[in-house]
């Protein structure tokens, strides 16, 4: 049985602001690979050809970066417009004629799960009479998620989504898989207080009319990269799963560890680099130590400085910073170096929502 998948790429990335400004937030790399194209193998992983992407106001951003998906191998994209981001459940309303009566899996995408989906969509497809399929895991501020309500033989009780007073701490992940049937669900929703038509309460419709829908637990880490913690995170561990490959020059005065990715292109004057760590194509690290849990992505100059967890986007410079960077992400074309001109003093151009942190 084949299932089409459906990935949620509109929204509107106010938690990662700055960031987000200019960029969809599901193109920002973990890794240096988009979150988005992340979402898209493990979904072509678990054997689904038929992908449609949901998209809104930075539309034109994911369909050149994705384009029809040939760049995947065995996948083909529709895209599905959404004309504002009225919610998960709304994104599914609007794909009713692209799913048409099929079952498929739901990605948020701006998720990262360890492990893939295969073994997740090979249940789903062994049971014919599950009308739906979700992703939970336990998490510390469940208050942020849709949480569910589980009885002592694993059944859903019920789900709510964001509640203040959390009724347990296992929080739905951005996965989810449905049959036709959930179409009748949104049809029959309301929008929530925050004005959307929220996927949590389409389920909890399911379950209320007497739908199967089955919670599968996830034991491994799961990352919902919404925050800009939540993104050093993410890419700290895919970090530390990836295979290290050399294909980039490194001199014979740097030091670089086994787990090391250097991209073609790329190079390592005097340097040292500290895995779990990637260095982009065509970025030159000079005179520098790259510090572990980092990503430096492509067209990036880093000289005479440190950096340790840092998350760099393309084009960035950053040059004789006396004193180690650390826990940042750094935008596109960012250029942190020091002043060398009178008055001796702090001289920023920083973005909206910027943060930025002096020592004392
Ligand atoms: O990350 C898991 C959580 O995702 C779940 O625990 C919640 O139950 C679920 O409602 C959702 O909550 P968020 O508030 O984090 O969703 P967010 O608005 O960040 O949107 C998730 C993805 O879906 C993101 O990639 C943007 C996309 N999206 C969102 C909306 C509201 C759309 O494509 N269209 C939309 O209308």
């Amino acid at each position: 049985m084949t299932l089409k998948g459906l990935i949620l790429s509109g929204g509107k990335g106010t938690r990662l602001y700055p960031l987000t400004y200019t960029r969809a937030k599901q193109l920002i790399p973990v890794a240096n690979k988009p979150v988005l194209f992340r979402v898209i193998e493990a979904i072509r992983d678990a054997g689904v050809e038929e992908i449609g992407i949901v998209i809104g106001d930075t539309g034109p951003q994911v369909r050149e970066a994705v384009g029809d998906g040939s760049q995947f191998g065995n996948v083909r994209i529709t895209y599905i417009e959404q004309d504002a981001p009225a919610g998960l459940g709304h994104a599914v309303k609007i794909s009713q004629e692209f799913l048409g009566n099929e079952r498929f899996v739901m990605f948020l995408g701006d998720n990262v799960l360890q492990g893939g989906i295969s073994e997740l969509i090979k249940d789903f497809g062994n049971h014919p009479e599950w009308n739906g399929q979700i992703v939970l895991t336990p998490v510390r501020e469940a208050q942020y998620y849709g949480v569910a309500k589980l009885r002592e033989n694993g059944s859903i009780e019920y789900l709510v989504e964001k509640p203040a007073d959390p009724p347990s701490n296992l929080a739905l992940v951005g996965i989810y898989m449905f049959d036709p049937n959930i179409f009748k669900a949104v049809h029959s929703i309301k929008p929530s207080k925050r004005g959307e038509l929220e996927i949590t309460d389409a389920i909890q419709w399911l379950i209320e009319n007497g739908y199967v829908v089955f919670p599968h637990v996830h034991r491994g880490w799961w990352i919902d990269t919404g925050k800009p913690h939540d993104m050093l995170d993410a890419n700290g561990k895919v970090l530390d799963e990836l295979v290290p490959v050399i294909k980039g020059y490194v001199d014979a005065s740097s030091l670089v560890d086994d787990r090391v990715t250097i991209e073609e292109g790329a190079e390592v004057i005097n340097s040292v680099i500290r895995g779990p760590a990637i260095i982009g194509k065509n970025s030159r690290i000079v005179n520098s130590f790259i510090g572990p849990f980092t990503s430096i992505y492509y067209n990036v100059v880093v000289e005479n400085s440190e950096l340790e967890r840092c998350l760099v986007l393309e084009h960035c410079r950053i040059s004789n910073v006396p004193v180690r960077i650390q826990d940042s992400l750094i935008g596109r074309y960012a250029d942190v170096g020091v002043a060398d001109s009178k008055p001796h003093a702090y001289k920023m151009v920083l973005g909206d929502y910027s943060q930025v942190r002096l020592l004392k």
